[in-house]
């Protein structure tokens, strides 16, 4: 396996939103986050992707870019934004920007152009078709609710959008449109970022006829065949890593959702050029109900899990590409409501998906709070909420008599919304957790003086001290980044168990994900002599793993075997 530095890298996801505010308005922002590079530092993250900070309406918080070229005013300016880049570099941490290639926001120049006159040179930057005011062209759905289709009174015409009406979906057949985008990234390069997250990149080639659709795929949202992998796809990474990452050392990452197998491992392998790794969505799909994220979600089984994983890992390495391994994000629930338990056993089970996420292969994304054990938020009405996919939603089904109020779809939204993991940052058990001075922009959540950085600093057992240890235990064995990954145990549905080998250096990760005690015989093949526990979440009497152990309720324990 070729070594590279963004194997070894353990990354910190910022949305710098809900992060750090500096000046009291009651939203994070770019010199927020300088406050904060010591905290970086202590946890021992290598490399932060911030969301995106540039110039945005925040119809979708900055996924619908005005201008890629300015810093949105509510986060600073560019000097904020260099600052935060050399005091990064400084504590030695690399920095990748979030690009959002597929959609501008409807108030980005290129699209004011393109809508003013059929002539326009701009005009064929986006999905212009004519069409009948009354009945949209095909009948995808948009992944935020009604159809892609908004009929423009000033054009009279229609325009596509995937997300929200205020995010058209550029034309990336036209190449004027790629090389637009591909100069806006080399400018950001050549200030000496790091990299990229491409923001659903695998989004970006349409097929040229944009035929109906009549499946749901698993957002509840006809299309997605028709779009995602779509049919120039491979050309286009091709070419972006051509014109962008060719000659740099820097990472490209693609934002894939629903990917397939076939083309995710293509997109990362070596010799193809395309991508560096992808973030798959298998395991935060397949919890779903069908019809999407408005229903509870459903019954799973933890051997469903450990398939997705180890399915992932072979497509992947068949082509010697690599993995970006996640459990949360900003889309996503809290990671320890979804996958744990964040009542009985908040500390322990976040503990147990640290452990799955730090010592499974693949480069590991920690997104912010998560490495306190942050949970979903307990919200009570529509008003508490800001994403714009949760309004919408919420007003399409109500729109539609699907629902009269709020309770009606609360557990849900209290499930799966993705303000869920947009709530403030917890830095003390202050007002506002420590995040702001004034008014916070969203609700901070009122488990804020249990959970803040600020205690889990002092307390050794904390999931923070967890986190911290696992870093510094993938610094010290490389084999836990680039040893080959083996599942053991693959039938079980109460242990997630797995080998990393390399060479004549292995570890073992075992996971109880129950909470009940599980008594487990050591598998075979695995010798009790050489064992050695590197680390857990229960205190223990010894080290020494004896023929039958009993894994206690969501007990983690990492070993290294001779
Ligand atoms: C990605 C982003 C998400 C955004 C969407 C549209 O999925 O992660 O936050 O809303 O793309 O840009
Ligand atoms: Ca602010």
């Amino acid at each position: 396996m070729k070594k590279e530095w963004w194997k070894e890298a353990v990354v910190y996801q910022i949305y710098p939103r809900s992060f750090n505010d500096s000046n009291g308005d009651g939203i994070g922002d770019l010199p927020g986050i300088r406050e904060k590079v010591d905290y970086l530092d202590y946890l021992g993250i290598d490399l932060v992707w911030l969301n995106p900070v540039y110039d945005s309406p925040n119809t979708d918080n900055g996924y619908d870019v005005r201008n890629y070229r300015k810093i949105m005013d509510e986060f600073g300016d560019m000097e904020d934004w260099k600052d935060l880049l050399d005091d990064l570099h400084d504590r030695g941490i690399r920095l990748i920007m979030d690009f959002v290639p597929n959609h501008t926001s409807d108030a980005h120049r290129w699209f004011q152009k393109s809508r003013k006159s059929k002539d326009s040179s701009y005009r064929d930057y986006y999905f212009w078709r004519e069409g009948d005011e009354k009945e949209p062209l095909n009948n995808w759905d948009s992944i935020f609710g009604g159809s892609v289709w908004e009929w423009d009174k000033e054009a009279r015409e229609y325009y596509l959008h995937l997300f929200s009406r205020k995010q058209p979906d550029l034309n990336w057949d036209n190449p004027d449109v790629r090389s637009e985008i591909y100069e806006i990234m080399n400018w950001w390069m050549d200030k000496g970022i790091d990299g990229f997250r491409l923001d659903v990149v695998n989004f970006i080639s349409k097929h040229p006829d944009l035929p109906d659709e009549h499946n749901k795929g698993p957002y509840g949202a006809r299309g997605t065949k028709y779009y995602v992998d779509g049919p120039n796809i491979h050309d286009y990474f091709q070419e972006m890593n051509k014109e962008v990452f060719a000659d740099r050392d820097a990472v490209a990452i693609g934002e894939t959702p629903l990917v397939s197998e076939e083309a995710g491992s293509k997109y990362v392998d070596p010799s193809r050029n395309e991508l560096d790794m992808i973030f798959q969505f298998d395991h935060v799909t397949f919890d779903m109900k069908e019809g999407g994220s408005w229903l509870p979600q459903r019954d799973w089984q933890l051997t469903e899990l450990k398939e997705i994983f180890t399915r992932w890992r072979k497509v992947t390495s068949n082509t010697g590409g690599w993995n970006a391994t996640y459990l949360s994000n900003h889309d996503q629930p809290r990671m320890v409501s979804r996958f744990g338990d964040d009542q009985d056993f908040r500390r322990e089970s976040a503990q147990v998906l640290a452990t799955l996420l730090m010592t499974i292969s693949g480069t590991p994304f920690i997104y912010q709070g998560e490495e306190l054990g942050m949970t979903n938020y307990p919200f009570t009405d529509i008003s508490e909420l800001r994403d714009v996919q949760t309004i919408n939603k919420f007003n399409e089904m109500k729109k539609q008599g699907k629902i009269n109020n709020f309770d009606e779809v609360k557990s849900e939204i209290r499930l799966w919304s993705r303000d869920n993991a947009r709530t403030p940052m917890q830095w003390t058990s202050g007002e506002n957790a420590g995040f702001t001075d004034g008014e916070p922009w969203i609700n901070v959540n009122p488990n804020k003086s249990e959970i803040n950085v600020g205690a889990e600093k002092k307390d050794e057992d904390s999931v923070l001290q967890f986190y911290r240890k696992l870093i510094d235990l993938r610094k010290e064995h490389k084999v836990l980044i680039y040893g080959d990954y083996k599942p053991i145990l693959e039938e079980d549905e109460e242990i997630f168990g797995f080998l990393r080998e390399e060479n004549n250096e292995a570890t073992l990760t075992m996971l109880n994900f129950s909470s009940e005690n599980k008594k487990l015989s050591l598998p075979s093949g695995i010798s009790v002599d050489g064992v050695d526990l590197l680390l857990s979440n229960y205190p223990l009497e010894g080290t020494e793993f004896s023929e039958e152990t009993t894994f206690r309720p969501y007990e983690a324990r990492l070993y290294k075997l001779e």
